[in-house]
């Protein structure tokens, strides 16, 4: 039985150990370089930096900032920063360049799709990682197949078919499907886009996190732009902790001792990087995993991110369901003055548990833990919009998932 409780560890020693694993990977000059690639493509722009002033005095903070991912490239989430950046990656790797050297428009042209020939690239995904890597395909007149773990949204699956993948839903939990994908892509000579590492894969996953560091350059960028002060605080949802590993290295490289304090955030059901850091070693969860939070559905760390956040990160925290749907009516129905930010339910969990730990007296402790006071200034990833639009109703409209604060 999954105990459906907010549990959280702090710890002291990321702060006070010297011998760390590198983040030079999450560099500010790689973070640009990156951007540099996104930036080639000719529906981006920036994702909005949302200021939630007043409800920041509601909770007492000083700041609530929001990193509204519904925006990106038209896709509703964050994920195709890593997969568009891994095939510019494998794809300029193929043709004998460095990542730097091409773009997207050069990518999608006619005569490097010749010298390049047709690729499938293979993946499996909750939703939005695949669909981030079917539309790159479709972008490059490539081939894409995507498994899904069961019990995924019809409403996601049909979304990526739309590029023209071939996608289905298996019959296995999300690392069955992974492992699926790699199998084949062995079999059929395909290229595996995953978003997670394992011993033997991490070349690929490296360039998936690095593709992250775009939103995180962003927001630093914004946050300078809007003449405020640097984060106190970042919290950061993990599924398999590739992102969460990313957003760490990019504050770790750029701030070194002076960055933000961290916190991971998961569900009950599915929260392995909480249990990595109880047991200080990677921690494999098993299992349907069966959270709303699909995206963060993921019970095996990626080797990579790990590394990183056991090294770096401050505090991790597992919640229950209710927690996320909080986030998503606290975002979408904000107080008078502030912007509304549709958030869907791997993307708002991070501000229902902010909610939780200031107004809720039983959290005191972990409020006091993780420095959070009235000169805490949080940024918050809200790393997709309503990616499954009528489940996003269920919860905000029709209030399934009510819980305490
Ligand atoms: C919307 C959303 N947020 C967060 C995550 C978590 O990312 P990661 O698996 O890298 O921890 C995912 C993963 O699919 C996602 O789709």
């Amino acid at each position: 039985m999954v105990d459906e409780s907010v549990k959280w560890i702090y710890r002291e020693e990321p702060r006070q150990e010297n011998t760390k694993v590198s983040v030079n990977d999450f560099s500010l000059e790689n973070a640009k370089k990156v951007r540099g690639f996104h930036a080639s493509f000719d529906v981006y722009s920036k994702t909005p930096l949302i200021r939630l002033n007043n409800l920041s005095k509601e909770l007492g903070v000083s700041e609530i900032l929001v990193k509204d991912e519904s925006y990106r490239l038209g896709l509703n989430a964050f994920k195709v920063l890593g997969g568009s950046y891994a095939i510019g990656s494998l794809l300029a790797q193929k043709l004998g360049l460095t990542v730097d050297k091409v773009n997207f428009e050069m990518l999608k042209s006619k005569e490097i799709r010749e010298k390049l020939g047709e690729i499938t690239f293979v993946t499996a995904t909750d939703g939005n990682h695949g669909k981030g890597v079917a539309w790159a395909a479709q972008q490059l007149n490539q081939r894409a197949v995507v498994y899904m773990p069961k019990g995924s949204s019809i409403i996601r699956l049909n979304s990526i078919k739309e590029t023209g993948a071939e996608a289905s839903i298996t019959d296995m939990n999300y690392d069955g499907a992974v492992r699926l994908a790699n199998e084949n892509a062995k079999k059929y000579g395909w290229e595996i886009i995953q978003d997670t590492a394992w011993e033997g894969y991490e070349d690929v996953p490296k360039w998936i996190m690095q593709g992250y560091a775009t939103l995180m350059l962003e927001a630093i960028e914004q946050i300078e732009e809007m003449k405020l002060n640097k984060p106190t605080h970042v919290f950061v949802q993990a599924g398999v902790g590739s992102l969460a590993g990313a957003v760490q290295g990019f504050l770790a490289a750029l701030y070194g001792e002076d960055r933000p304090i961290t916190v991971v955030v998961e569900p009950n059901k599915a929260d392995c990087i909480y249990k990595s850091a109880q047991s200080n070693k990677r921690t494999i969860v098993t299992g349907d995993m069966d959270t709303i939070m699909a995206g963060l559905a993921c019970g095996e760390p990626n080797t990579i991110g790990w590394k990183i956040l056991n090294d770096y990160t401050d505090g991790f925290i597992s919640c229950p369901e209710y927690v996320t749907a909080n986030g998503m009516r606290i975002l979408g129905n904000p107080l008078q003055g502030d912007k509304k930010v549709v958030s869907g339910e791997s993307g708002a969990v991070t501000t229902g548990i902010l909610y939780s730990i200031l107004k809720n007296e039983n959290l005191k402790e972990l409020k006091e833990q993780f420095k959070i006071d009235e000169n805490s200034k949080i940024l918050l990833i809200s790393t997709e919009g309503d990616t499954d639009p009528v489940h996003y109703r269920k919860i905000v409209w029709d209030g399934l998932y009510p819980g305490e604060a």
